[in-house]
């Protein structure tokens, strides 16, 4: 299956696939393990520090192994790339999937690039997701925050400007900004389900996507899927799990042999992927 015909099943079913950002090759581990035991399709994230980090051909090649390993469907994710030429090489080297993320540009400027990369994408059936509404906050752990101070309602997607930014540059996949900033806070993030019923009447033939995942409550996650969300990425849980458990390890243990210390933070990692993967309804989906 490529990747148009993996996001349609899950369309078509009613389910999401679980969008996990793979921090390093550890993280990446987790994530396929979990995908492989729930046979679940799953997407790998990709942004740009960490394909910096594992780097785009290692990605690539991995993704194709694991995919041989596990036997269900991988899709490889440039995340929130920021520029056209990031999209060409990630098409060039083989990923299944492109977000081009312009939201910080003006508008036309947005339209234009992403006109682009859809452009070349789908020369090599490779959907394209796009984006014009910033989504807020950023993938990290802000304990002593409220969410609220990222959820300003007037720069949620209005969705006759989204139906005209489809328009535009034919993206495949839609991701709006109903409340989902990005990261932990010290409180749940209550997302505008109102607004998201209305962005899938604009936007009945698009993939509509939910970025932000960490930290929205699951019945809003379950409610968010009813009305159309076939991909929900989710970062910030996975970097708190593996960072708390290899503070537990090292704390406890004077292991120094690495591959003994990180099978316990994979489990950890991989723990949170399965629990998300079930939430979202893809479990048996491969
Ligand atoms: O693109 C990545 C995500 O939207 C992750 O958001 O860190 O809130 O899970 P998160
Ligand atoms: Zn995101």
């Amino acid at each position: 299956m490529n990747t148009f015909e993996i996001l349609e099943k899950a369309k078509k079913e009613g389910y999401a696939i679980g969008a996990f950002n793979a921090a390093n090759i550890e993280t990446l581990k987790a994530i396929v393990q979990a995908a492989g035991k729930l046979r679940s399709p799953v997407i790998i994230e990709a942004s740009d520090g960490e394909v910096k980090y594992i780097g785009k051909k290692q990605l690539v090649s991995l993704i194709k192994i694991y995919k041989e390993e596990y036997n269900i469907p991988i899709v490889l994710n440039l995340d929130h790339a920021p520029t056209f030429e990031s999209c060409k090489e990630a098409i060039i080297e083989g990923f299944d999937y492109i977000h081009f993320d312009g939201s910080q540009l003006p508008n036309e400027e947005n339209v234009e690039i992403t006109k682009r990369v859809v452009e070349l994408a789908h020369q090599n059936q490779i959907p394209v997701e796009g984006e014009i509404d910033h989504i807020q906050g950023s993938s990290a752990y802000h304990k002593d925050e409220d969410v609220k101070k990222e959820q300003k309602e007037e720069l949620y997607t209005n969705p006759q400007k989204a139906l005209e930014f489809v328009n535009e540059t034919s993206v495949d996949t839609f991701a709006s900004f109903i409340g989902n900033a990005h990261g932990l806070y010290s409180t749940e993030k209550k997302i505008d389900l109102n607004l998201l019923s209305k962005i899938r009447e604009a936007l009945p033939n698009k993939f509509l996507s939910l970025h932000g995942g960490s930290g929205i409550p699951d019945h809003d996650i379950k409610e968010a899927i009813k009305l159309g969300i076939v991909k929900i990425n989710v970062n910030s849980e996975l970097r708190v799990a593996f960072h708390d458990k290899l503070k537990e390890v090292i704390n406890t243990s004077d292991e120094i042999a690495v591959y003994k210390i990180m099978p316990e933070v994979i489990d950890a990692v991989s723990a949170v992927v399965e629990r998300k993967i079930k939430l979202f309804g893809s479990e048996g989906k491969a």
